[in-house]
């Protein structure tokens, strides 16, 4: 893997919105895996800004969103496809007919998860995921002792995650207990993936995802096997990596080639 570590959050969102702003101007038509939650945030704040006034352009790229909640229908304010379009969408240049998120709606969950990685594969697989990190160290909704290949389906969220993500509904018990979500497998199968994590609240997770032993037991320490997967992440949550320093060596000596 490959640790970028920068000061804050600003600057790590920033960071981030230039390696996929560099992969949509190298390949206008690629196709991009995208996360939810808060961490991407700020990545979709930057990037709408680089679309807004340096033009980055949209219009051939097709989205795959990694997951939704089950049982909200898509207006529900606290889908994942009104997030998707309160946040990024409906900034930029993107056609509708491009986006694709899972239906947390969809009468044959098992059937809509088939379709959903035969269309990945229809236009050729994911060339840059972007992923948040959970506390428990998942990504994607792929909990602890998620199979490493696993593909897309409906998972059970821990009790922790539901508590972590109650701060958007009204209470906890408001929170779907469902999702479908893309599998560890299927994030695997992607050519680029990009981990974000940010606040101190993240910084044992990016440690075990990081420099932990490979365990389904922290979903995202799979990707160490990944030939190419990038880890940006700003001083809180970069606080217990054990190589911090090489980490920060490593990026300050890469030539520019050889950046991602
Ligand atoms: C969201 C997702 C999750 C989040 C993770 C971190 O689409 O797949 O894995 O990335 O739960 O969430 P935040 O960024 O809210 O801390």
């Amino acid at each position: 893997m490959e640790v970028i570590i920068k000061e804050t959050y600003e600057h790590a969102s920033a960071e981030a919105a230039r390696i996929v702003a560099r992969r949509v101007r190298e390949k206008p038509d690629c196709v991009l895996g995208l996360a939810t939650g808060s961490t991407p945030l700020g990545l979709y704040k930057e990037l709408v800004r680089m679309h807004k006034s340096e033009g980055l352009d949209f219009s051939k790229v097709t989205t795959f969103n990694l997951d939704e909640y089950v049982g909200l229908p898509k207006e529900h304010p606290q889908s994942y496809f009104n997030y998707m379009q309160t946040n990024f969408f409906a900034h930029i240049n993107v056609k509708q007919s491009n986006i694709h998120i899972p239906n947390g709606m969809a009468q044959n969950i098992p059937s809509h998860c088939e379709d959903y990685e035969r269309s990945i594969e229809t236009v050729g697989g994911i060339d840059l995921q972007v992923l948040g990190l959970g506390v428990d160290g998942h990504i994607g909704f792929n909990e602890p002792t998620s199979s490493l290949s696993s593909q897309t389906r409906i998972k059970t969220l821990t009790q922790a995650t539901i508590a972590a993500n109650a701060r958007f509904f009204e209470s906890e018990n408001k929170v779907p207990r469902h999702v479908i979500t893309m599998g560890v497998g299927t994030i695997y199968k992607s050519k680029h993936c990009l981990i974000l994590a940010s606040g101190a609240n993240k910084s044992h997770a990016v440690k075990m995802t990081v420099e932990g032993p490979v365990t389904a037991m922290v979903p995202g320490s799979a990707l160490q096997l990944h030939a190419k997967c990038t880890v940006v992440v700003d001083d809180a949550a970069a606080s217990e990596l054990s190589l911090r320093d090489y980490y920060l060596w490593t990026y300050r000596n890469k030539p520019d080639w050889q950046r991602v």
